[in-house]
């Protein structure tokens, strides 16, 4: 007899595995794949990070922590705040959490009922919907174009309804995208004044290529998410952080405590260290940018223009409508063809997905070198 499953596990699976799949595929036929598929950074963790690791595997005990992170991790987050933004931040404010995805799951649970509505711009991260969809939440797709970067505005929010929050992303994945300076403030106000509960991805702060990035902890309502899993290029230590406003924070903790007990330990004192290595961190960075700008012309003169400016993260979100109908299939057509692994934009826009493509740049120079000038000469 069959047993009873819940429904919470048909969530969309990450369709850019297929992707992954196929590219690992073809590299076992000893074929050479590029990999512009992947948005994870190439680069180990800073060594600040790694010998702070080393000394605590050596010395400490690596129990349970308080639930929230340990109190010098938070008290150099605070610090950070105050360094980068200007902003004053009580440590009490500050949790430390299972990467910032598992940020995002307290902050819905401790915000959101099952049936509340939640808008986000199409597209977005799909992890942001699909969670939400496994608690029972209902997602509001955000109408957004290159009028807007790509980014929501109050003025799109208005026409929605009842809404309890709003995700947004500066910068963006899968488009790179950023609010101009002051929009994400002015949207934070209006959410404040509206009683909506604004929760804004900051992941990709630091790696922005035009302008600096824009905090939404300037609002004592939002939720701030973060993580050290991007600019400090620790993704496998699952490690980040959230911002929370004083109403949320009780309710965050005891959370925390139930789902985690703690975040790992072993990762909160290493990244204790990652605010000290900004050397080794914009050398990374220069790497990107250097990537990003030699991408950007290849993919403009093949004439797959970008679809909002990419002034941040490590993609390039391209309106591929004017090669192909459906962006899987000339995906699977440039890497049987020319070895380049990209995504379609299926996981991050199911409604219109099948029109973009996410290159993303963080593999290293050669590699994206390579791929720039294949595309460049790939014809169709
Ligand atoms: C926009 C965005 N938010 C959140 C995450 C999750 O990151 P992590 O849980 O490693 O902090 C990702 C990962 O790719 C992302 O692109």
């Amino acid at each position: 007899m069959a047993l009873k499953l819940a429904s919470r596990g048909d969530v969309a699976p990450f369709l850019v595995m297929e992707v992954v799949r196929a590219a690992e595929a073809r590299a076992a036929e000893g074929k050479d794949v590029l990999h512009l598929e992947i948005g994870q950074p190439g680069f180990q963790a800073p060594k600040g990070v790694r010998r702070a690791a080393a000394e605590a595997l050596e010395g400490d005990v690596l129990g349970y922590t308080g639930a929230l992170g340990v109190p010098p991790l938070r008290a150099r987050i605070a610090a950070h705040y105050a360094d980068t933004y200007d902003l004053d931040l009580p440590e009490r404010r500050v949790a430390a959490t299972t990467g910032s995805s598992g940020g995002f799951l307290l902050a819905f649970l401790a915000c959101f009922e099952a049936g509340d509505r939640v808008a986000l711009a199409d597209p977005s991260y799909p992890c942001y919907r699909n969670i939400l969809k496994a608690l029972d939440i209902e997602v509001v797709p955000i109408a957004v174009g290159p009028e807007t970067r790509f980014q929501p505005t109050p003025e799109a929010l208005q026409g929605l309804g009842d809404l309890a929050g709003v995700i947004v992303a500066s910068p963006s994945n899968p488009t790179g995208s950023m609010f101009l300076p002051g929009e994400l403030h002015r949207l934070a106000r209006w959410c404040d004044d509206q009683g909506v509960r604004l929760i804004s991805d900051e992941i990709y702060h630091g790696l922005h290529y035009e302008h600096e990035a824009e905090t939404a902890a300037i609002s004592p309502s939002a939720i701030v998410i973060n993580s050290f899993s991007k600019y400090y290029a620790m993704t496998g230590w699952r490690i980040g952080w959230s911002i929370v406003p004083e109403d949320v924070i009780d309710g965050f903790e005891r959370l925390a405590q139930n789902f985690f007990i703690s975040p790992p330990t072993l990762s909160q004192i290493a990244a204790t260290a990652a605010f000290d290595c900004r050397p080794e961190l914009e050398a990374n960075k220069a790497v990107y940018a250097a990537n990003r700008k030699v991408l950007l012309a290849a993919l403009t003169d093949r004439g797959l223009a970008p679809a909002a400016p990419p002034d941040g993260a490590f993609s390039i979100y391209v309106d591929s409508s004017s090669l192909a109908n459906d962006s899987g299939a000339l995906c699977k057509a440039m890497l049987d063809e020319i070895g380049v692994a990209a995504t379609p934009g299926y996981d991050f826009q199911p409604t219109d997905g099948g029109r973009f493509i996410r290159f993303s740049f963080c593999a290293d120079q050669a590699s994206v070198a390579e791929a720039a000038r294949r595309l460049k000469t790939w014809r169709l």
